[in-house]
C-alpha cells in the first residue's frame, strides 16, 4: 500500500487565511470544515467544573447563535447528537486572577467535532474566543475550519486603561467594554477612577468624595462589585487607579485639607471643568494626608481583590507645594531639595499603606525613584526608555507609551510598538522577563458613552495582537484584513463601533442624505496628538458631536486608495479613477447638506478641498504636465493639507502621489 503523503493531508498554508486575531502562537490547518448548526447548543464540558465555565459555555452558544444567525435549540429526538465541542478542563485557577497565569489551551476541530483543552479555566476562555472567531460562513453554510490550535499568550499582563473620570461612563460601557476585551484575550481592565474632573466610586469612609466630587455620577460598591465579578467570569482582573497626590482636584471639594494650597487660597475647591494639567495637589507634608489614605485605601483594597492597587502619580507641577510656606518649610527641615523628591518620600509612604493593605503598588513612571521597594510595577507612560530602565534596577514594568488611544493614531502605528522593542534591545534575558507586557490607554477628554466604543474598536484588537502573539506577528496588510473580521464579531457581541458611527453621520446630515457626509468622513481623520486640545477651548459640558468626533483615525477607505496609488498598475486604474470622480464631485452633493446643518457648517472648506484635490488628480491620471501646473497643484495640495475643524484630509498623500507622478 502506498503510503500517504502527509502534505496532501493538509490544506496548503498560504490558503488557509484564517480571521484569528491575536494570531495563536501554533496553528495547523487541518482537512474539511466542522458544520455550525442549531445542535451547537450542546457544549460539554469534562473534568473540572464551576459555573463560570457554565457562564462560558452558554455565552459562547449564544454568541455563536449571534454570529450565525442560527437560534440554537438541540434536534429532539431519540438520540441526542453527539457534542459538537467537548470541553477538558484539568483544575481550578487562583481564587483571585493572578498577574502570572497558566492562559494556555489547545483547539482541535475536525469535520465531525471539536475538543478543547486547557489546564484551568482561563485557558477554557481564550480558547473558545478562538473557537468563536473561527466561526465562518462558506458557500456550503456556517462552520468552522478543521484547525489545530495551540495557543499561550507571549506577555502575562495585556491591559485597557479606561478613564472614567473625565467623562463619566456608566457600568454598561464598563461591561460592554469587558466583552470587547475578552473577545481578543485581553485580561487587566484598569478602571483610572479619580480624576481633576471626577471622583467616580462610592466611598463610605468619606462620603464627601463622591457627593461633592462627581456631580452624581460614581459607581457604587456594589456595582463595582458587580463589575469585578464581570470581568472574573470573562479571566480579566480589575485594577483600580486612584491618581494621586496630583490629577486630584475631585477629591478636595468634600475633602480640602487634603490639598495643598497655602492661605489665603487653601480653598474652596470645586470639580475641575477644564481638560490638562492643574495646580491642586494632595499635601504630602502633613500625617493627617496619611491617616485619610490609610483609611481610604484600606476600604478600597478590601473591595478590589486583585494583588495591584494603582496610585497614580503623574504629572504632577507642583505649583501648590512651591507657594505654600509650611510645604517649602517641612521640605527644608527634611533635606528635601526638590518637588521630585518631595513627590518620592509621598509615593513611598503611600507604597508603604498600599502593603500594609495586602497590596502592591502599581503607578505612572513617575513613581520610581532609588529607594522605592523593587516590588512596585511601573507603567510607562513616557517612553520605552523609563520601563527598560525600570527592568535594568530590578523593578517589573507594562509599557503603555505608543498605545494611546485617545491621540488619534492608526492601528499600524500602535501594532508597530512593542513592549520589548525600541529601548528594551540591551536587556539581559532575566532584565527582559521584569517587562510584563502592556496596556492602551483610553483618556476621555473627547470620550463619552455614545463614542467610546468607536475610539477603542477595533484597533483595540491589534493592540491585543501585539501583547499576546509572538513578536514575528508583524504583517499589516495580513492585521488590517483580519481586524476587519474582527470588528464584525466585536458588533456581534454588542460593542457599538460600528453603529454608533452610522448614527453619528445621521445626525451630522440633520435629515438631509446621508451618503455624501459619509464619503466625507472616510477621508478625512482626527488631528494627532494632542493638537485637539491646543485648537479649541473645550470642557467637559462641550458638545462632542462633530464631524471630527465621528471621523475614524483609521479610514479602510484611505488605505485602500493608497495601496492602489502605490501599485498604480493598469488594471488599478478604473478603481482610482472612480474615486476621484466620486470625491470631485462630493461637494456640490455635500453643499446642500451643509447648508442645512450647523454641525457640518465648519467642514465646507475640506469638503472643498477634498473636491479640488480629486479633480487635480483626474487631471494627473489623464496627461502629463509643466512646471506651471506642478506649482499650482502643488499650493492647492499644500492648502489642503493644513487641519482644518480640527480633522486632516487623509487622501492628500495619496493623490499627491498621483500628481507628482504627472509632472515631466
Ligand atoms: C498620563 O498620561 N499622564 C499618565
Amino acid at each position: 500500500m502506498m503510503p500517504k503523503a502527509p502534505i496532501l493531508l493538509m490544506a496548503p498554508l498560504a490558503l488557509f487565511a484564517h480571521n484569528l486575531m491575536p494570531v495563536p502562537a501554533k496553528l495547523q490547518p487541518g482537512v474539511g470544515r466542522m458544520r455550525i448548526d442549531r445542535n451547537f447548543a450542546f457544549v460539554q464540558l469534562n473534568g473540572y467544573r464551576e459555573p463560570r465555565l457554565e457562564a462560558a459555555a452558554a455565552r459562547l452558544v449564544e454568541h455563536v447563535a449571534r454570529k450565525t444567525g442560527i437560534p440554537m435549540a438541540p434536534a429532539t429526538g431519540v438520540h441526542a447528537p453527539a457534542a459538537p465541542l467537548v470541553v477538558y478542563c484539568d483544575h481550578a485557577s487562583a481564587p483571585v486572577q493572578a498577574a502570572q497565569e497558566d492562559e494556555s489551551y489547545r483547539l482541535t476541530v475536525t469535520p465531525v467535532g471539536a475538543r478543547l483543552d486547557a489546564p484551568n479555566p482561563l485557558g477554557v476562555l481564550r480558547g473558545m474566543e478562538t473557537f468563536l472567531q473561527l466561526v465562518d460562513l462558506d458557500a456550503g453554510g456556517f462552520g468552522v475550519p478543521a484547525v489545530t490550535v495551540e495557543d499561550h499568550p507571549r506577555f502575562p499582563w495585556r491591559g485597557l486603561m479606561l478613564d472614567v473620570a473625565r467623562h463619566w461612563l456608566p457600568l454598561a460601557d464598563v461591561k460592554r467594554t469587558l466583552d470587547g476585551m475578552a473577545a481578543v484575550k485581553l485580561n487587566v481592565f484598569h478602571w483610572h477612577l479619580s480624576e481633576n474632573q471626577g471622583f467616580r466610586i462610592e466611598s463610605k469612609r468619606f462620603p464627601k468624595l463622591q457627593e461633592m466630587g462627581s456631580d452624581g455620577e460614581y459607581y457604587t460598591q456594589d456595582q463595582v462589585r458587580e463589575a469585578i465579578a464581570y470581568a472574573r467570569d470573562r479571566g480579566i482582573r480589575v485594577i483600580p487607579e486612584f491618581d494621586m497626590p496630583g490629577h486630584a482636584t475631585a477629591w478636595f471639594p468634600g475633602y480640602p485639607e487634603l490639598a495643598s494650597g497655602a492661605p489665603p487660597v487653601p480653598g474652596p475647591y470645586g470639580i475641575e471643568r477644564q481638560w490638562g494639567i492643574f495646580d491642586p495637589a494632595m499635601d504630602p507634608t502633613r500625617e493627617e494626608t496619611y491617616q485619610f489614605l490609610d483609611a481610604f485605601i484600606g476600604e478600597m483594597a478590601a473591595l478590589f481583590p486583585d494583588e495591584y492597587f494603582h496610585i497614580g502619580g503623574d504629572e504632577v507641577n507642583g505649583k501648590q507645594w512651591d507657594s505654600n510656606p509650611r510645604i517649602q518649610e517641612f521640605m527644608r527641615a527634611h533635606g528635601i531639595k526638590s518637588n521630585e523628591e518631595l513627590q518620592a518620600y509621598f509615593t513611598r509612604r503611600v507604597e508603604a499603606i498600599v502593603e500594609k493593605h495586602g497590596k502592591k503598588m502599581i503607578g505612572w513612571d513617575e513613581i520610581l525613584s532609588k529607594d522605592m521597594p523593587r516590588n512596585v510595577v511601573v507603567q510607562s507612560w513616557r517612553g520605552p526608555k523609563a520601563l527598560a530602565d525600570a527592568a535594568r534596577q530590578g523593578v517589573s514594568g507594562i509599557l503603555s507609551n505608543g498605545y494611546y488611544l485617545d491621540l488619534g493614531y492608526p492601528a499600524a502605528y500602535h501594532y508597530a510598538v512593542d513592549p520589548l522593542g525600541e529601548g528594551a534591545a540591551d536587556l539581559s534575558a532575566a532584565e527582559k522577563q521584569r517587562v510584563l507586557g502592556g496596556e492602551a490607554c483610553m483618556w476621555s477628554e473627547f470620550v463619552t458613552p455614545e463614542l467610546l466604543d468607536t475610539r477603542v474598536w477595533p484597533r483595540m484588537a491589534a493592540i491585543a495582537e501585539r501583547f499576546w502573539s509572538p513578536q514575528n506577528v508583524t504583517d499589516v496588510a495580513d492585521m488590517y484584513r483580519r481586524l476587519g473580521a474582527v470588528s464584525r464579531d466585536l458588533e456581534w457581541l454588542g460593542l457599538t463601533h460600528v453603529s454608533e458611527y452610522e448614527k453619528m453621520l445621521a445626525r451630522l446630515a440633520g435629515g438631509g442624505p446621508v451618503a455624501p457626509v459619509r464619503t466625507l468622513a472616510e477621508v478625512v481623520e482626527p488631528v494627532k496628538d494632542y493638537a485637539r486640545e491646543e485648537a479649541h477651548p473645550y470642557d467637559r459640558f462641550t458638545p462632542l458631536n462633530r464631524l471630527i468626533d465621528a471621523a475614524r483615525p483609521d479610514s479602510e477607505t484611505v488605505r485602500r486608495f493608497a495601496a492602489l496609488v502605490d501599485r498604480r498598475e493598469v488594471e488599478d486604474l478604473p478603481a482610482i479613477r472612480e474615486w476621484l470622480t466620486l470625491w470631485r464631485d462630493n461637494h456640490a452633493r455635500l453643499a446642500p447638506v451643509l447648508a442645512n446643518s450647523a454641525l457640518l457648517a465648519e467642514d465646507a472648506e475640506i469638503s472643498k478641498d477634498l473636491s479640488a484635490i480629486a479633480a487635480a488628480g483626474l487631471e494627473a491620471l489623464d496627461k502629463t504636465h509643466d512646471a506651471a501646473w506642478i506649482a499650482e497643484t502643488r499650493a492647492l495640495l499644500d492648502r489642503a493639507k493644513k487641519p482644518k475643524a480640527e480633522l486632516l484630509l487623509s487622501v492628500e498623500p495619496s493623490i499627491r502621489k498621483l500628481i507628482e507622478a504627472a509632472y515631466r
